[in-house]
C-alpha cells in the first residue's frame, strides 16, 4: 500500500492511473479537490478496491495520523500543492497554506508514524516529494541546464513555497532521518491537464473559437515531458532512489513559447480543421507579459539516467499530439472543468470578454 496525495490533480491521477494498470499495489488518495482536484480523472476507478479515495487536507495532522495508523502504507509520495504560477501572483495565501504549512504537517504526521515503525520497516519507508524546476529561477539563453547542485532562485510566490517545501523535506531527513527523496520536474503536459495552463488552455481556447493569449514576446522557453514519462520516473525514483537524495526530471525537450503554441494549431489544423478554412494560428495574440515571468527552464536530467536508468518515452511530437488527440477524444471532461469558477479564473486573468 502507497499513500499518495494530490491523486485528483492533472499529475497525480496520471500516477494513481498508472500505477494501478501497472501493478496490483492498492494506493490511498488523500485530496482536498480544490479547483484543481477532479473525481472525473479517476472515472476509471470507480469500483476498483485497489484505491481507497480519501477528501482531505495534508494539512490536516490528524485525518493523515488515522489514514497512515489505518493503511500503514510503505511510502508517501506528495503531489499535493497549488500549482499554477498566475494565481500566485493575484494571491499567495492558498500557496503559503498548502505548499508550505500543509508540507509541514504531512511531514509531522508521518515522521510520527515513522517513528513507531520496527526498525526494518523504518528503513524501507519512502516520503516521497515532488518538486519543480522552477525552485532553481530562471536561466541565461546559453547557460548550461539546471543540475541538482544548482542554487535555490526562486522567483515567483509559487516557485518560493515550493522551494521552502523542499527545504523542509530535506531538513526531516538531516535532522530526523526520514527516509525522503525528492524530484525536481519541468513542465509536464498530457490528459487531465487543467485548462489554465498553457498547453490545455491554447487547445481549448482554439476548439472554441477563442484567443490564445501569450505572454510578452512569446521566447520564454520551457523544457516540456509527457506527463506519462514524469509518472515512470517517480515510479523509478521511489524503487531505487538513494534516501536524502534529489533527482532532475525533465526531457530534453526546450521549447519557446510560441513554438509550442504553433505546434498545437498546426496538430489542430490537421486533425480538426477550422469550419471555415482559416487556420487556427490566426487566433494567436500577444497580452500583457507575466510579472516576474522566468525567462528560461532547462533540466540536466543525466543523473537520473546514470544512476536509475531512467529516460523519457515519449519525444515531443509523439506526446504532443498523444495529447491533442484526447482533448479532441474528451469533450466531455472538457465541458465539466470549464465550470462557473473556471470562467471567473479567465475573467481575472485575461479580462471578461475572454470568460465570455
Ligand atoms: P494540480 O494543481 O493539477 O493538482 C494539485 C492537486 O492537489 C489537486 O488535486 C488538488 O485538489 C490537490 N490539493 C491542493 N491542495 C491540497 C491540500 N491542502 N491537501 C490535499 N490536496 C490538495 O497540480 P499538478 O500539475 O498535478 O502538480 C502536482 C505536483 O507536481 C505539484 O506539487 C507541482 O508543484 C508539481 N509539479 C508540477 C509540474 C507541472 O508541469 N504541472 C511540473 C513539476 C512539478
Ligand atoms: O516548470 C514546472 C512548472 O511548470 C510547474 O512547477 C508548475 O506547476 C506548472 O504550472 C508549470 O509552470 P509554468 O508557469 O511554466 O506553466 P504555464 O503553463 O502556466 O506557462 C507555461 C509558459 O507559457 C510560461 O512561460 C507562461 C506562458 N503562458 C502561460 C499561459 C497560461 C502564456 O504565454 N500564456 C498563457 O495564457
Amino acid at each position: 500500500m502507497i499513500l499518495v496525495t494530490g491523486g485528483a490533480g492533472f499529475i497525480g491521477s496520471n500516477f494513481v492511473l498508472d500505477w494501478l494498470a501497472q501493478g496490483h499495489e492498492p494506493i490511498v488518495n488523500l485530496d482536498k479537490l480544490t479547483y484543481a482536484g477532479n473525481r472525473a480523472n479517476l472515472a476509471a476507478l470507480q469500483g476498483d478496491a485497489r484505491h481507497v479515495f480519501v477528501q482531505g487536507d495534508i494539512g490536516d495532522r490528524a485525518l493523515v495520523a488515522r489514514l497512515l495508523a489505518e493503511h500503514q502504507p510503505r511510502a508517501v509520495l506528495n503531489f499535493a500543492a497549488e500549482s499554477h504560477v498566475d494565481r500566485s501572483i493575484h494571491g499567495a495565501g492558498e500557496f503559503i497554506a498548502t505548499n508550505i504549512v500543509g508540507t509541514f504537517q504531512l511531514l509531522e504526521a508521518v515522521r510520527a508514524h515513522w517513528g513507531t515503525l520496527p526498525a526494518e520497516r523504518q528503513a524501507d519507508f519512502r516520503f516521497l516529494h515532488v518538486s519543480t524546476d522552477e525552485v532553481y529561477g530562471s536561466l541565461a539563453p546559453d547557460a548550461p541546464a539546471f543540475t541538482e547542485q544548482h542554487g535555490y532562485e526562486p522567483n515567483s510566490p509559487y516557485s518560493a513555497s515550493k522551494a521552502a517545501s523542499d527545504h523542509l523535506v530535506r531538513a526531516w531527513h538531516h535532522t530526523h532521518g526520514l527516509p525522503v527523496l525528492t524530484t525536481n520536474c519541468s513542465n509536464n503536459y498530457g490528459p487531465y491537464h487543467f485548462p489554465e495552463k498553457l498547453i490545455p488552455l491554447m487547445i481549448v481556447n482554439a476548439l472554441a473559437g477563442k484567443p490564445l493569449p501569450v505572454y510578452g514576446d512569446g521566447q520564454q522557453v520551457r523544457d516540456w515531458l509527457y506527463v506519462g514519462d514524469h509518472c515512470s520516473a517517480i515510479r523509478r525514483v521511489l524503487q531505487a532512489g538513494r534516501p536524502g537524495e534529489t533527482y532532475n526530471v525533465g526531457g530534453w525537450n526546450e521549447k519557446p513559447n510560441l513554438e509550442i503554441v504553433h505546434t498545437v494549431c498546426r496538430l489542430l489544423d490537421e486533425l480538426r480543421p477550422r469550419a471555415d478554412g482559416q487556420p487556427y494560428a490566426t487566433q494567436i495574440t500577444t497580452v500583457p507579459d507575466r510579472p516576474g515571468h522566468d525567462r528560461r527552464y532547462a533540466i540536466d536530467a543525466r543523473k537520473i539516467e546514470r544512476e536509475l536508468g531512467w529516460r523519457p518515452a515519449e519525444t515531443f511530437d509523439t506526446g504532443i499530439r498523444k495529447t491533442v488527440q484526447w482533448y479532441l477524444d474528451h469533450p466531455d471532461w472538457v465541458a465539466q472543468v470549464q465550470s462557473g469558477a473556471y470562467r471567473d479564473w479567465v475573467a481575472t486573468q485575461y479580462g471578461a470578454a475572454a470568460a465570455a
